[in-house]
């Protein structure tokens, strides 16, 4: 455990580290009770006078400590829990120490630790000081050598990071390998894996020629599910060529799947360990969805290569620095393997449902936060998805190419560095002349900002006045909000559905005006006249989503109808669809508050069915049209979120439409019936298609949950299975009883697998969801030491089923809260994002409030908790 009472880490107190380590020797003798690791660290003092070494350490003894080959005197070190301080040392020096560890002891997945029998470390942010004494700081970088040492029978296999350089036998059925990686590296991308795994291999050669090992490895019974991650790191490696110069720079690029991982993968150089989940895959045990989230995971953590492990951050208030910018070329990356509207909805749905919550609530910080008590904490969705639409709008404003050049500067300027937001965003106006100094207030400024528009138009002057109104709501130590640049990209459509062209007032008169423009919004209220509009536009606005706010704008029903319909910007189309669709269930949502029986809104019904029979649209793009919000985006709209409304008008609404157009959803769901291949168009199709089976079942009737289930037995691959399934969670009886039982029967022994039927119980809307997700928690599958399954039952019923998580008996709050308690005590990290699921309290009724203040007033009062736990209760409860 760490210190009793957390203390908060600032950036203003930064201070650069006062030693360099040059370079680092780390010895493994393995062995899952007690692992003996010898380091031995060349240092040199960067500053005058006498400034001691810091090292960190955490749960570490120190069995032995040597300066320049002697017993260094006790009166000249102390040792505290975590710091290990070194007093009057030569400027130069060679230090040597010797911890022990007990990999198979480590619960937490931070450090050194054992999953499915093998060895594998974690060491971002922190966990190389559970491995052994070092300035565990990403601003200290040095080239590691390691050299591990294990039984041969059970550690066949020997990995870490950089080149392979030696390896041999040794007396007692012990073997060693030696690795070298010559980039020098901060510690938290330092790793090992060492266990009994295969791998498969394939080459690539670099642009420049560079023949480059890639391997990926496994337990032997996954071998058979490497195809897909292979096929999207060489995809990756290409991309990263191809559109930002970037290419490889080892001889071997290692990636390992475990069970028992605590994030999605991790970018150790040259040595990625990944949560098994974003790497194995076969047709029939993955769906399209994690297909296409392998392929994404794989390639974001290769790009971390260059943004992330050749240009490193300075301090942990920088994470965004690697992390939005990675994420930023992720979502590039699959823009250009998929359909570029499509990647684009689902990132933009992504961070609205989760996202602006986070940034609404007592958790809300900056892309760039100002203090921490747990660094884990961090790794949100505002580091993560906030700064990748940051890096966007920086793209926006200096367009695609001066958005190139700033990279190559980036790169050129800081390779092998460890550096600050403010290089990043430097580099960009240098390379391009844009002044982003307003801009960088997205980076320090946390809420998101709401945007209210209004347009004039008026015939005599046929001029257009768009007034921009921009605010910030208050968040936690950030009272008064500053007026943000906003990039906001738009058009102007004719009574025909034309863009018309934008001449600004103060245009010259020259060139053809565009007819799309990014506004420039940087005042609180600012307004915009266009010339030469004759009859009143419809306004497009934000396309693209251009910024990460609320917009505002006082369409009717038909304007909305008209743009869905119109809308040259696919984004928009959507969202226009989108918007008619919140405005129409949150009518619902007040009438069933009067006591009144909703209804089907007509307008939306007849443009569902005009989406729905408009075949020369991607099938992908219909499926996104006929999706509604989800509860948690429509929960956003309300003042005070009544969970039962919002679940039962949009289950009325599914209903409705399900009955209303049971006709069209049939012949649709037929028509698509065989959609083969692994393309993003064949996706769609499946995607359509399974949606429109659970329109169809929506309703409840027999016929269609008798389709259903014969689509479960037939279907040919996971995509096909899980639909079924979906369709059926809602609706108890034999039909979804029978499914899932012989589901569990057929994948009982594949834990992925095994985690979406965890998964799609947890999720089920149906009565008596709570009483079977605390049964499942007693199923031998269920483990509370797998980060994976317990996502998969406790993550989905408390962050993704809002109707039985929220109960207002208390129920689901009470499972949940006993469930972090537990957890805590082996799993701080994965305990503290389930506590998450708490914080939003004040958003409820009073009943609510009072049931959920109350279990984070039990869960901070527990002594011994984790610091992580800590932090999140005590911040939703300040
Ligand atoms: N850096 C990892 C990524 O690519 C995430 C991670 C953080 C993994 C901390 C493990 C621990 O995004
Ligand atoms: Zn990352």
């Amino acid at each position: 455990m760490k210190d009793a009472t957390p203390r908060a880490i600032r950036l203003e107190d930064y201070a650069p580290p006062q030693w360099r380590v040059d370079t680092v020797h780390l010895d493994f003798d393995l062995d899952p009770e007690r692992t003996r690791v010898r380091s031995r660290m060349e240092l040199t003092r960067l500053v005058d006078g006498s400034a001691p070494l810091v090292l960190n350490g955490q749960d570490l003894g120190l069995e032995g400590l040597q300066v320049d080959g002697r017993d260094w005197p006790e009166d000249r070190r102390s040792l505290e829990p975590e710091r290990l301080v070194l007093h009057d040392l030569p400027a130069t020096c060679v230090v040597e120490l010797e911890t022990v560890l007990e990999p198979r002891a480590n619960t937490a997945l931070e450090g050194l630790y054992v999953s499915g029998g093998n060895f594998c470390t974690q060491c971002e942010a922190e966990g190389f000081r559970r491995i052994t004494w070092f300035p565990d700081r990403p601003d200290v970088l040095t080239v590691y050598t390691v050299r591990l040492e294990a039984d041969r029978a059970t550690c066949p296999v020997l990995l870490s990071n950089g080149n392979p350089v030696e390896t041999g036998d040794l007396p007692g059925g012990r073997h060693y390998a030696v690795w070298h990686d010559p980039f020098p590296k901060p510690s938290y991308l330092f790793a090992l894996v060492a266990g009994d795994l295969v791998c498969q291999q394939d080459r690539f050669t670099t642009r420049s020629g560079r023949e480059v090992d890639l391997r990926i490895y496994v337990q032997r019974h996954n071998l058979d599910r490497c195809d897909h991650a292979m096929v999207s790191l060489k995809k990756a490696m290409r991309w990263d060529e191809e559109t930002f110069g970037r290419e490889y720079d080892l001889d071997i690029y290692m990636i390992v799947a475990v069970d028992d991982f605590n994030m999605g993968a991790m970018e150790n150089k040259g040595l990625n360990v990944f949560n098994s989940k974003y790497v194995l895959a076969r047709p029939e045990t993955a769906t399209d969805d994690d297909f296409v989230a392998i392929e994404g995971v794989i390639a974001h953590e290769y790009f971390h290569n260059w943004s992330g492990n050749r240009v490193t951050c300075r301090d942990w208030f920088q994470l965004s620095l690697k992390e939005g910018l990675t994420v930023f070329r992720d979502q590039e990356f699959t823009a250009d393997q998929s359909l570029r509207a499509v990647k684009r909805i689902h990132d933009v749905q992504h961070l609205r449902s989760l996202q602006f919550p986070e940034d609404a609530g007592p958790m809300a910080h900056p892309v760039r936060p100002r203090s921490y008590i747990e660094i884990n904490n961090f790794y949100t969705m505002t580091v993560y998805e906030k700064g990748a639409e940051v890096v966007r709008m920086i793209q926006t404003l200096v367009g695609r190419e001066g958005f190139r050049r700033g990279l190559d500067l980036y790169f050129q300027r800081h390779d092998g560095q460890a550096v600050t937001t403010e290089d990043f965003v430097r580099a960009m106006e240098d390379a391009t002349g844009r002044d982003l100094g307003p801009f960088r207030l997205w980076y320090e400024q946390a809420g998101t900002p709401r945007l209210e528009v209004d347009g004039h138009h008026d015939a005599a002057t046929a001029t257009y006045r768009l007034t921009v109104r921009q605010s910030c709501p208050p968040t936690p130590d950030q009272p008064e909000k500053r007026p943000m640049h906003i990039p906001l990209r738009m058009a102007l459509l004719d009574p025909s559905g034309r863009p018309l062209p934008l001449r600004l007032h103060g245009d010259g008169d020259g060139e053809a005006p565009p007819v799309e423009r990014v506004l420039d919004v940087t005042e609180a209220e600012q307004t915009f006249v266009f010339q030469g509009v004759e009859a009143p536009p419809v306004p497009s606005l934000l396309r693209g989503f251009s910024a990460p706010v609320k917009l505002q704008f006082p369409y009717t029903h038909e304007d909305l109808a008209f743009l869905m319909a119109h809308d040259g910007d696919d984004f928009n189309r959507w969202e226009a669809g989108q918007q008619l669709a919140v405005k129409v269930l949150l009518a619902q949502v007040r009438a069933l508050q009067a006591g009144e029986e909703p209804r089907l809104d007509p307008a939306l019904e007849a443009a569902f069915a005009r989406v729905l029979e408009d075949e020369a649209l991607d099938a992908a793009l219909v499926a996104e049209a006929l999706t509604l919000p989800g509860e948690g985006y429509l929960a956003e709209q309300m003042e005070v979120v009544d969970v039962d409304a919002i679940h039962r008008a949009r289950r009325f609404t599914r209903q409705a439409l399900g009955r209303a157009l049971a006709g069209r959803w049939r012949a649709r769901h037929d028509a698509l019936a065989d959609s083969r291949g692994g393309d993003a168009v064949a996706m769609g199709r499946r995607r359509l298609r399974d949606l429109c089976l659970a329109y169809l079942c929506a309703p409840g009737e027999k016929e269609a949950l008798a389709l259903a289930r014969s689509r479960y037995e037939q279907a040919q691959d996971m995509t096909g299975t899980m639909g079924a399934l979906r369709a059926l969670m809602d609706h108890p009886g034999p039909e979804r009883d029978e499914a899932l039982a012989d589901f569990e029967a057929r994948w009982r022994q594949d834990p992925l697998v095994l985690d979406k039927w965890f998964a799609l119980q947890a999720a089920s809307g149906a009565p008596g969801t709570r009483e079977r997700v605390e049964a499942l928690m007693a199923h031998p599958g269920f483990s509370l030491r797998n980060p994976n399954r317990v996502r998969a039952l406790l993550g989905t019923f408390a962050m993704g089923n809002p109707v039985h998580f929220h109960a207002a008996d208390g129920e689901g709050y009470r499972l949940v809260t006993e469930a972090i308690l537990e957890l805590d005590a082996l799993n701080p990290q994965v305990a503290a994002r389930l506590a998450t699921s708490l914080v939003r309290w004040r958003r409820f009724d009073a009943a609510r409030q009072e049931r959920m203040r109350a279990a984070l007033e039990r869960i901070v009062a527990r002594p011994g908790g984790s610091p992580d736990v800590y932090e999140v209760a005590s911040r939703a409860l300040a």
